[in-house]
């Protein structure tokens, strides 16, 4: 059975993404930045590695040994809203960091191993904030439009070597951990001039009458991306996402 490798796997999407190639046979190896066993059913195709994609040394232990890899997702990331204005350098760094430099690393890290054996897949996962212009999330978004930009020139890249090269988008999804861990970087609530936006952005964020993402959406993406070599370079990763792409002409 071929390998896959999903960095961020302790919650969300990783996880159920790690979840369904499990289920179907696959190995998995699920990266986390803090290993937890307990996450995954136990399996003689599961392994667990630590990595923090910000980490150079992380990442080259990780990709050491993991060995043999035939798809590379690169799930891990965060979001952070915040007005420009007010965001901190050091969010604006750990964003690019984590979203954008940490999936460019570990493209670079497997990236050899699938050329030299002409064959693999890589899946990029970024965001439906990039199909939109919408205020809040706009470093964020920077984030993930770069790699957008990338994974784009990449596909290029690596036709000619028959490594496929995709970018899965997820739409608003509130299954998982997302919310919880962009909390803290969220600034502006207590500024008069900014509140308005906040509070407007809190209330779409909340809203239960439109399409979500689920996290079985993404993993079902991700899977399309992994099996189907007419898969299109970009995959939406919901209901939602299919209809802010097919608005936009994606
Ligand atoms: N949920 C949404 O609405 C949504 C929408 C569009 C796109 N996305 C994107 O989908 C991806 C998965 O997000 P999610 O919704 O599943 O959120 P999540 O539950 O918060 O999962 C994010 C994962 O990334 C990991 N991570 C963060 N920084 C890392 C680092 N430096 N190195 C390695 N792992 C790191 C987290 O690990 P820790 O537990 O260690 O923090 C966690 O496992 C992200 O790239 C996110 O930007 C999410």
């Amino acid at each position: 059975m071929p390998t896959i490798l999903i960095t961020g796997c302790s919650s969300g999407f990783g996880l159920e993404t790690a979840k369904l190639f499990l289920a179907r046979g696959w190995d998995v190896i699920a990266t986390m930045r803090t290993p937890n066993e307990d996450l995954l059913p136990a399996s003689e195709h599961l392994r667990i590695l630590a990595l923090d994609v910000t980490k150079p040394d992380s990442i080259a232990q990780a990709v050491q040994a993991a060995g043999h890899i035939d798809v590379l997702v690169n799930n891990a990331g965060f979001g952070a809203p915040s007005p420009i204005e007010l965001t901190a350098p050091e969010t604006v760094e750990a964003l690019f960091q984590t979203n954008t430099i940490g999936t460019l690393s570990m493209v670079q890290a497997v990236l050899p191993q699938m050329r030299q054996r002409r064959s693999g897949v890589v899946v990029n996962v970024t965001s439906t904030v990039t199909v939109k212009t919408l205020p809040v999330v706009g470093i964020y978004r920077a984030s993930k439009a770069a790699v957008n930009a990338f994974t784009e020139s990449l596909a290029l890249e690596m036709q000619p070597f028959g490594v496929r090269v995709h970018i899965v988008l997820p739409g608003r999804s509130p299954e998982t951990n997302f919310g919880v861990n962009a909390r803290p970087h969220l600034r502006g609530m207590d500024d008069p001039d900014y509140a308005p936006l906040l509070q407007q952005f809190v209330k779409n964020v909340q809203d239960d009458t439109v399409p979500v993402t689920h996290a079985s959406d993404v993993a079902a993406a991700i899977w399309k991306a992994a099996t189907d070599p007419s898969a299109p370079l970009r995959i939406p990763g919901g209901k939602d996402a299919e209809l802010w792409m097919a608005e936009a002409g994606w």
